[in-house]
């Protein structure tokens, strides 16, 4: 991966509070991508706050996402929670990828995120944005 993750306004879907967290959340990767080129020990350090700060903050941001669906009595809530849980047991393997000192964790934690969050956020986080949109009186 040659560039640090970075929100823009192609990611955005409409809903002020899920952009917001979803800036965050590459913040976080940017964090990750950064961690790349520091030493093996200081690297290890930083991936377990990274990763910690990760898992913390998706479950966050999920819950809320959530919310929101259920709010506006979304159909797509199911299967969208489902997605959400398979990025949560996904990062859970990573965090003990890092405890073990797994030399490559680093590298496919950024590319993996990276790739998850501009997937899902293009289409099933759009997705939402659009039905939202739609039931809003005009
Ligand atoms: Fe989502």
């Amino acid at each position: 991966m040659d560039q640090r993750p970075e929100f823009g306004e192609k990611f955005l879907v409409g809903v002020d509070q899920i952009d917001r967290e979803h800036r965050r959340l590459f913040d976080i990767a940017a964090r990750t991508y950064d961690i790349l080129g520091a030493s093996d020990a200081v690297g290890r350090a930083m991936l377990q706050d990274a990763v910690a700060e990760l898992i913390d903050y998706t479950a966050t941001h999920f819950a809320n996402e959530e919310e929101l669906m259920a709010a506006a009595e979304y159909p797509g809530l199911a299967i969208h929670r489902e997605q959400h849980q398979h990025l949560l047991a996904r990062v859970r393997d990573m965090e003990m990828r890092v405890e073990i000192e797994d030399a490559t964790v680093a590298v496919d934690l950024t590319h993996f995120l990276y790739r998850w969050l501009v997937d899902h956020i293009e289409s099933s986080d759009r997705r939402f944005g659009d039905y939202v949109r739609s039931r809003r009186p005009s």
